[in-house]
């Protein structure tokens, strides 16, 4: 049994005057109760306020603290860093409160960072060690140290272990072949057979690629962030001033914030709910016919945040339309963000890869992918990037030569054991699958639960069976802070993707989704 201690502290640094009444603090000082101290403590020890008093304590901070930070967000402050920050100064609040954990569990819901923590997965679906016990998921991938307890699964750490071996291996197998990670790489790309066998990964798609045209990145951003630094110095070199990058909103924001550091103007293009927040073949044309100097589209084909996916046949028009332009002398690149094909039905995500395979198409592509998302795998930053024709891989080059000189030899060979790791455990991308996409109906179906009761939604978007999030659309008059203080639901307001705030995304992926019955199939 836990027992309190009794501290006085300055209230200014916990407090706002409001709490210290609740607390019924007095001139300056106020009780604060911490855990764990025994009874052989000198100090008189007093209980928690109830689990009620608790509740109302928390709503009132939660309160508090969307006063203050909703200004900071209208005055135009990453939305998802703002909602991340409030959600973080919550908790930091209810821990110097001593708030018990089942309290802040009920009340903080933190649905911003897409990722999801493989240490964090509670679902076990029938018999434990059984197909669906996915807290071994941290194990199966190599995250779990030996004897680490996973919610109840003592992990052996077999996987952490063996692709440390792996690793040993690999350096082995480079050296064996004439190439030394511990020295400069001259070409500055990365070592031949990691390359290689990522070609080959993009082959299993039907993308006709050798080595030479894939690179590697830390993870899709950077792989993004190096594709526009070894464009822009492309196009500087062919004399070209004005390249406009087009973004379709709602997107994920970061590849913005990259292409405006390298000088290219950006056009950003509002696409519509009815249309599933997708451009269309046809805007698509009319904005290349309006603004000549578009050179790159960047299309996520399954959408962060929208959870919406291109079908293979709005994807043959898009790229009709540019392999039109490109055979009118005009070239245009798409610039196609891979981060959830993998994360959708395989069947389906396989479609859609067809459609870039023909050498017409292929040659205006270059495909970024990555590991993040659809292994679960986001702090291991394994990304890379295919590029669909020789030669402008050849002339991008100066993107990796610039910045690192290749990556660090370790995580060459790191990302060499993991391929070696989901090419021995192929059913690892359908058990995450299976995951996200329990999480995501639960979700769904607690959404839905809410809305019943308070009437917060417009929409709720049901997703196209893919990505780690929920896409939906507030009733007028509410936004993601007024969700947050109705629901303790935290999601990230459609600003922080370039849309309007009228919508939010959610993430399943930091915490785990109670289980309400589904009423809507
Ligand atoms: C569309 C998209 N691309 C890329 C990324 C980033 O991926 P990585 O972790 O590989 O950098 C994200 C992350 O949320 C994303 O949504």
């Amino acid at each position: 049994m836990l027992h309190f201690q009794v501290q006085l502290v300055n209230v200014d640094r916990l407090f706002s005057s409001r709490e210290c009444a609740m607390w019924g603090a007095n001139e300056g000082g106020i009780m604060v109760i911490t855990h764990k101290i025994s009874m052989d403590s000198p100090n008189f020890s007093i209980t928690l306020p109830s689990i009620s008093e608790q509740h109302t304590i928390l709503r009132q901070l939660r309160h508090e603290l969307l006063l203050q930070y909703r200004p900071i967000l209208q005055q135009g402050a990453g939305p998802i860093r703002v909602m991340a920050r409030m959600v973080a100064e919550l908790e930091k609040r209810c821990r110097q409160l001593h708030i018990t954990e089942e309290v802040m569990q009920d009340e903080i819901v933190n649905r911003t960072i897409g990722d999801v923590n493989l240490r964090l997965i509670t679902e076990c679906e029938g018999e434990p060690g059984g197909p669906g016990d996915y807290r071994m998921m941290a194990e199966e991938l190599g995250i779990a140290l030996p004897d680490e307890d996973i919610n109840g699964y003592v992990a052996p750490g077999e996987t952490y272990l063996w692709l440390r071996n792996q690793m040993l291996e690999c350096e082995r197998l480079l050296l064996s072949e004439g190439f030394d990670l511990r020295i400069y790489d001259i070409l500055a790309v990365g070592n031949p057979i990691l390359r290689g066998w990522l070609a080959e990964e993009m082959q299993r798609w039907g993308i006709s690629v050798t080595r030479e045209q894939v690179y590697l990145g830390l993870g899709a951003m950077d792989s993004i962030n190096k594709v526009l630094c070894g464009l822009s110095q492309m196009y500087r070199e062919q004399g070209l001033t004005d390249v406009a990058v087009l973004f379709p909103e709602p997107g994920f924001n970061i590849p913005e914030w990259q292409a405006r550091s390298y000088g290219y103007r950006l056009l950003n293009y509002q696409t519509l709910p009815e249309d599933h927040f997708k451009i269309t073949a046809s805007q698509l044309e009319e904005l290349l016919e309006n603004d000549p100097h578009i050179r790159i589209i960047y299309l996520t084909v399954t959408n962060n945040p929208t959870t919406f996916a291109y079908s293979p046949t709005e994807l043959d028009a898009i790229n009709a339309v540019v392999s039109r332009y490109n055979a009118a002398g005009r070239e245009i690149f798409i610039l196609a963000d891979l981060a959830y094909i993998g994360t959708g039905k395989p069947e389906e995500d396989q479609a859609r890869m067809a459609t870039f395979t023909s050498p017409d198409v292929l040659r205006h592509c270059i495909f970024v992918s990555s590991l993040s998302k659809t292994h679960s795998l986001t702090g291991e930053r394994f990304g890379w990037v295919t590029v669909g024709r020789a030669d402008i891989a050849a002339a991008i080059a100066a993107g990796w030569s610039n910045s690192m000189a290749a990556l660090p030899a370790d995580w060459q060979l790191r990302y060499m054991a993991y391929v070696r790791l989901i090419r021995a455990r192929p059913w690892l991308v359908e058990k995450l699958r299976a995951l996200y996409k329990l999480r995501r109906q639960r979700f769904i179906a607690q959404l839905q639960h809410i809305d019943k009761e308070q009437h917060l939604f417009e929409h709720i978007f049901v997703d196209d069976d893919a990505t780690v999030y929920n896409w939906s659309q507030l009733r007028p008059g509410e936004d993601a802070f007024s969700l947050f203080e109705k629901t303790g639901i935290a999601g990230v307001p459609g600003s922080g993707f370039g849309y309007s705030d009228e919508f939010v995304r959610f993430s399943i992926g930091v915490i785990p989704v109670p289980e309400i019955p589904l009423t809507i199939p």
